[in-house]
């Protein structure tokens, strides 16, 4: 298939941007990009392509942006239930983390979850994988992280693995078992994370290689934050998963400073997300690292707070910065990259070209993808969006509406 006449081509071509780089677009007007089953094959303008390959089946871009699929790097995907109750209270005076401390929070859907039927669960969460792709994200991190005991876990990854089979959304899986201290542990909590790493962290290890043989393992996250895990214990569990071979990625700095950012640089995580209590000196940690500083601007914006990631200071100082939904039930339940790159340019000033490759090729990273998805090169794989628009920037621009025209993953089409 050739796409061809485009008003702009993003390609986006290339690796990773760190720092001040971010924001290379690399755009082609008239633009075309040949795909051969899954895999983009040539890229250029459209006179070219068109002449050098005529008898290619076209679909004709004239007056759209075509780019790369849209990557999510951060959601807690699947869940049950909902907890717009607890919205309410907090619109009425009580904190997020009040509400967490009397038992509700991620205890409530935890609560849900559990208690649900895998139909449900694959229901509620098939239906978000739904809305992902209609609006343009064609891949996707899941953490899980509503279960917290062994089998309840390996059921929410059962489940992600489930939609992941199902497609189109392709999945990238994360095991979140250290989401919070369940109620059983709250007076021995180091119980908890000692079950993490002696029982729970080998038992996924072998549910994984059963059905992925050699497919790399999940990321294990913790969220490292007050009310949920100390600084220590983050330690102890990425030692643990560390020495089982797993990637890691880390919740930090949402609600309070515990270092965890610098954490996870010494422990050469692939991502430190939310970064809102970011302090200067974990600003210069991740900036010489390969660590990818993954902002969540839906979570501040949901919980009603003014105070978001410093991102200039990142890109100031070279850091690798990544945009992500953070999709959830209690944060941030919205899960379209189109109104994280609204939120980035207007609250931490980011160009609509930063915030772009921001949702692609570096948000690819930040999942240790960009060598097959986040761009669009020949060899890569054909995961694009077509928007009905034929300038990019109208996706920072207007807000609230989808601006996806057509979906094409693996090099199939999918119209919204
Ligand atoms: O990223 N911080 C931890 N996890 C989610 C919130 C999950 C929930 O409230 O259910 C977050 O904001
Ligand atoms: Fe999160």
């Amino acid at each position: 298939m050739l796409i061809h006449s485009a008003a702009q081509l993003l390609t986006i071509a290339g690796s990773p941007q760190r720092g001040l780089h971010l924001g290379e677009l690399g755009i082609i007007e008239n633009g075309a990009v040949l795909i051969n089953g899954e895999t983009i094959v040539k890229v250029g303008e459209s006179q070219e392509l068109l002449s050098q390959y005529p008898h290619e089946s076209l679909f004709d871009a004239s007056g759209l942006v075509v780019m790369p699929g849209l990557v999510d790097p951060h959601t807690h995907l699947p869940w049950v239930g909902d907890r717009s109750d607890e919205f309410e209270m907090r619109l009425i005076g009580k904190s997020y983390m009040e509400i967490m401390s009397a038992g509700g929070g991620i205890n409530s859907t935890v609560g849900a979850t559990i208690n649900s039927s895998f139909d449900q669960l694959l229901d509620e969460t098939r239906q978000r994988a739904r809305t992902l792709f209609n609006h343009g994200t064609t891949t996707a991190e899941a953490k899980t992280g509503y279960g917290l005991t062994l089998e309840n876990e390996i059921r929410l990854l059962q489940s992600i693995d489930t939609i992941n089979q199902e497609g189109p959304l392709e999945l990238i899986p994360t095991f979140l078992g250290a989401h919070i201290i369940p109620p059983d542990y709250q007076a021995h909590p180091d119980d908890y994370v000692q079950s993490i790493c002696l029982d729970m962290l080998p038992r996924v290890v072998d549910w994984w290689r059963t059905k992925n043989k050699n497919a790399a393992l999940p990321f294990v996250d913790v969220f490292c934050d007050q009310g949920a895990f100390s600084i220590q214990q983050t330690q102890t569990i990425f030692k643990a998963a560390c020495g089982l071979g797993f990637p890691i990625k880390i919740h930090a700095d949402e609600f309070a400073n515990l270092g965890g950012a610098q954490l996870a640089v010494a422990f050469h995580a692939t991502s430190a997300d939310h970064l809102v209590k970011t302090s200067p000196e974990d600003i210069q940690a991740l900036a010489k690292s390969t660590t990818v500083a993954v902002s969540l601007p839906c979570t501040p914006f949901g919980l009603g707070h003014s105070e978001y990631t410093p991102a200039r200071d990142l890109l100031a100082s070279d850091a690798l910065f990544a945009l992500a939904s953070d999709l959830n039930p209690g944060t941030a339940w919205c899960g379209n990259m189109q109104f994280v790159i609204a939120l980035a340019c207007r609250y931490m000033h980011l160009t609509p070209a930063q915030a772009v490759a921001s949702s692609t090729i570096n948000a690819a990273a930040a999942i240790n993808l960009a060598d097959r998805i986040g761009s669009i090169e020949p060899g890569k794989q054909a995961d694009l969006i077509i928007l009905s628009v034929n300038d990019y920037r109208q996706l920072a621009y207007r807000f609230g509406i989808n601006l996806v025209k057509n979906v094409i993953k693996k090099g199939r089409v999918y119209s919204v």
